[in-house]
């Protein structure tokens, strides 16, 4: 079991890492000024899965709680998901002593923590994440949203949950898609922060497909203490935390194109070959250190060319409206060998294309 402290400025952000973290959920609640109600966000595959084992270890410590599921996937992230849940918290009269417990992915824990942050302009939270991607990433960091028509997560606020409650357990169910998108996040971090832990997927590449619980219980300490280091030295975001974005770019543009068929770790694998290969345009990252990215993200069953055909002028266009623009500049996370990251903000839109079309299926 691995306990972190994440500090922030509303507080400590307690992260849990403990297999069977599901049935202490209630006492975990209880410990602290025990709320009047916990309403359980989650998506129905999830409820289906672990909702009622949930509600029922809330139930047992004296806690009212109520079940509320959304359709699964990205479309749920949005504005009319987002209001149907406040009329939900409205019947359920939750005032601001209340609290919201995403259980899920982060589709979840995004919607969730952002109904969280603006009912009755803010209210506690906490996540259980159930698939890696969560896991390693979205459960901690504070940053909640919905997307809109102009953009993925453009609306959104900083709020950080109270509590994190990470069951590896429950990646036993989670289909192998979805464990490899989540690895994405884990090998982005590795990427960006630590040499060595790309060194420890390459490694234990057999026992992390297998979901081998022992590994992926380290794998997801590791990833939750560079996450809380990053987001430590700069919540929000002026500079350091800006590295978390590496891939981003044009992974969301991608993400977008595909109209999310494309899991969001897909999406970002091929952004992280894509930024990977401006690297090398820029001089900071060698041959071989691309074709092991490729051959590292491949091996965790990820997308290292598009599946279908890109509009390259269109990916472009999409990445100019992303909202990491400033002052007109695009600002570039690339790799300066594995394990560190350089910040650019000089390169032209032909570096872009090119990068754009070294992951285009036409140019495979
Ligand atoms: N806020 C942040 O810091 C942050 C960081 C990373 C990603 N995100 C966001 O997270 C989203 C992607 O998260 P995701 O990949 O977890 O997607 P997701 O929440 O859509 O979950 C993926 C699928 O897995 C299913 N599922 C979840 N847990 C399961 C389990 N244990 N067993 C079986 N099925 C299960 C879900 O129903 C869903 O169909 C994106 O919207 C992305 O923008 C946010
Ligand atoms: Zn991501």
């Amino acid at each position: 079991m691995a306990k972190l402290i994440l500090k922030n400025p509303s507080g400590g952000t307690r992260i849990v890492v403990q297999a069977g973290a599901l049935d202490h959920i209630g006492e975990w609640i209880a410990e602290g000024e025990s709320p009047p109600i916990v309403v359980v966000c989650t998506d129905q595959t999830v409820a289906e899965l672990y909702g009622d084992r949930v509600v029922d270890c809330i139930r047992q410590h004296g806690i009212a709680v109520s079940l509320y599921a959304i359709p699964p996937g990205d479309a749920s992230k949005s504005p009319s998901e987002l209001n149907r849940l406040y009329d939900r918290l409205g019947e359920l009269h939750v005032a601001r002593d209340g609290m919201l417990l995403a259980l899920g992915g982060g589709v979840v824990s995004d919607l969730t923590g952002f109904a969280a942050a603006t009912w009755m302009r803010g209210i506690r939270y906490m996540t259980c994440p159930t698939t890696l991607e969560s896991d390693v990433d979205a459960c901690v960091g504070g940053k909640t949203g919905i997307n809109i028509a102009a953009g993925k997560n453009l609306v959104g606020a900083f709020h950080h949950p109270q509590l994190v409650a990470v069951d590896p357990e429950c990646l036993s169910t989670l289909p192998a898609r979805d464990v490899s998108a989540g690895l994405a996040e884990s090998i982005k971090h590795a990427l960006i922060c630590d040499a060595e832990f790309l060194a420890w997927h390459e490694e234990h590449q057999d026992a992390i497909l297998a979901v081998e619980s022992t590994t992926l219980g380290e794998l997801v300490e590791r990833n939750l203490r560079i996450k809380v280091d990053v987001v430590t030295s700069d919540e929000r975001e002026h500079g350091r935390r800006a590295i978390l974005n590496y891939g981003h770019t044009i992974g969301h543009a991608i993400e977008r194109l595909f109209y999310y068929a494309l899991r969001h770790g897909e999406a970002v694998a091929l952004g992280m070959v894509a930024a990977a290969e401006l690297s090398r345009m820029c001089g900071t990252l060698d041959d071989a250190d691309v074709n092991r990215i490729r051959t590292v993200l491949a091996a965790f069953g990820l997308p290292t060319v598009a599946p279908q055909p890109l509009d390259v002028e269109q990916v472009l266009a999409l990445t100019h409206g992303d909202k990491k623009v400033q002052g007109g500049k695009r600002r570039w996370v690339l790799l300066d060998g594995i394990g560190r990251t350089i910040m650019r903000d000089d390169l032209d839109d032909q570096q872009i294309r090119d990068a754009i079309a070294s992951v285009n299926a036409s140019s495979a």
